[in-house]
């Protein structure tokens, strides 16, 4: 089985950061767990941004802490996902989006990467001092909804996002 890991991005990754970013823009993708990634084409610029809000004293105000990680699979280094953990929840990742948002790009689904990718993150969850995470996925999202089961995903409720205007399935998982 390949081996991946998780790792925070820095300029080592920068080319597979804008390869990942074109291969969702062309692909109309939906880019969970990306930070700014398409606002912020410049791949330094948003390994900068992410490393601002990953820190509390330089975090935006309006915004949680939180850590992003790239999944890099190790014999050809290439970036397969990102994933986003929020240290705590404010009002808005309580109802709709939880503690946790990530993908796979494109050319590399259906592999088992995104079980895997939440399955490696969890102890990170548990290290920065969470006890149970809230995941949410739109209730269309077959693949997302299975990737949070097949990691002890226990089904909460599902609320409607009006912003987005979808219904958000919302799932636990106790990590202690
Ligand atoms: C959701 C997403 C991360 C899944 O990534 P992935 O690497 O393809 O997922 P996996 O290969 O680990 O598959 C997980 C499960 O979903 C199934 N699956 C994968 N793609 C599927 C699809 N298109 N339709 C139905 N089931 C699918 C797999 O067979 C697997 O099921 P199993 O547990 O029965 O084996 C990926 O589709 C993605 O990045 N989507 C856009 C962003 C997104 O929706 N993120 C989640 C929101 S929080």
């Amino acid at each position: 089985m390949d081996e991946l890991i998780l790792t925070k991005p820095t300029e080592k990754y920068a080319a597979e950061i804008t390869a990942y970013r074109k291969e969702f823009i062309e692909a109309s993708g939906s880019m969970d767990g990306c930070g700014s990634l398409r606002r912020i084409a410049d791949p330094l610029e948003w390994i900068a941004d992410t490393e601002r809000k990953s820190k509390k004293e330089t975090c935006p105000k309006e915004l949680v802490t939180a850590t992003l990680f790239l999944y890099i699979r190790k014999s050809d280094e290439r970036l397969i996902g990102m994933i986003q953990i929020r240290h705590e929840l404010n009002d808005y990742l309580r109802e709709y989006a939880g503690h946790i948002g990530y993908s796979v790009r494109p050319s590399e689904r259906n592999k088992g990467y995104a079980k895997r990718m939440l399955k490696d993150a969890l102890p990170y969850c548990k290290e920065i001092g969470l006890d149970k995470v809230m995941i949410s996925c739109n209730d269309t999202n077959v693949a997302s909804r299975k990737t949070i089961l097949a990691n002890g995903g226990k089904y909460e409720s599902t609320v409607f996002e009006p912003e987005k205007k979808v219904s958000l399935e919302k799932y636990w998982i106790d990590l202690s």
